[in-house]
């Protein structure tokens, strides 16, 4: 059977991915900030997956007002990274299992998740800069060393889903994943955050205190973590400090009792706090 053995969750600041393609991670900006991931990477290539299913948010560059799923999955064959106004990020096409998420999407829709399936989708820098963070440079020639599901989630236009709702779904990915006969290694990631405001009058907020809590809470106590409502993560954590709700899928897909085996936290990365968890599922 597929067995799910880690939950990852960092942030996806789309400067990241800019440092990583113009080679200037080593520049004392960015190099503290990159540091945090040596550990991680190391980490991901003893324990490399079979399949990441990647929880994000896009940005306005699959959908615009026109259309805004609340959850969408990813299920075609590939996907190809977006250009988001300079170009696609040269990293290689993200390519699917399209199998599992055929079978992801039939478990979450009887379990009663009503998702919007996606036969053809670009990722942007929401899906991408995660990757690039945990695998390392790699370019349009090579390919990630797994397969990947992409399950985009609305965080951009209120109302976004509760916590709640977040966590209810990752314990649903848990049995979709359980349930799939081939013996498989999945990996969760839940991707966004931490503080950051990038608009109006509060444009710049960062909050160490709330988002340090915020990790312990997540990690020691996901169902109260689950309950965080939106209004404090606008207030605490900024207007885009909510992308965090999808921390929560990650979580509530795996047992209460995982086990933290590694976390960065460093300020700042452009306007944001770079946050990085991973969970042994165990
Ligand atoms: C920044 C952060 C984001 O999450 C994003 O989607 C775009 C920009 C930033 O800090 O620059
Ligand atoms: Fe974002």
């Amino acid at each position: 059977m597929a067995r799910i053995t880690a939950g990852v969750s960092c942030s996806h600041v789309p400067a990241i991915g800019v440092a990583m393609d113009t080679g200037i991670t080593d520049q004392p900006y960015w190099k503290p900030c990159f540091d945090g991931f040596v550990k991680s990477r190391e980490w991901m290539k003893e324990n490399t997956p079979d399949v990441i299913f990647l929880v994000y948010n896009d940005h306005c560059t699959a959908f615009d007002a026109s259309c805004i799923p609340t959850f969408a999955l990813g299920c075609a064959a590939e996907f190809q990274p977006a250009d988001e106004g300079w170009g696609p990020r040269p990293v290689p096409v993200v390519k699917n299992h399209q199998k599992l998420a055929s079978h992801i999407a039939q478990s979450l829709i009887l379990d009663e998740f009503d998702m919007t399936i996606m036969n053809e989708m670009d990722v942007d820098h929401g899906l991408t800069v995660p990757l690039s963070l945990m695998f390392g440079e790699h370019g349009v020639d090579d390919e990630w060393p797994c397969q990947v599901i992409p399950l985009a989630v609305n965080v951009v236009q209120y109302p976004a889903p509760t916590g709640n709702r977040c966590y209810n779904l990752g314990k649903a990915v848990a049995r979709a994943v359980e349930s799939y006969d081939e013996d498989l290694n999945v990996m969760v990631f839940g991707t966004g955050g931490m503080s950051h405001q990038l608009q109006y009058k509060r444009a710049g907020l960062i909050n160490p205190e709330w988002d340090k809590r915020f990790l312990d809470m997540l990690v020691n106590d996901p169902v109260a973590a689950s309950q965080i409502p939106h209004v404090e993560y606008l207030r605490e954590a900024g207007s885009e400090g909510v992308e965090m709700v999808m921390w929560h899928v990650m979580r509530g897909a795996l047992k209460e009792t995982a086990k933290e085996v590694h976390r960065h936290y460093h300020v700042p990365a452009s306007n944001t706090a770079v946050g990085h968890l991973i969970l042994e599922n165990v």
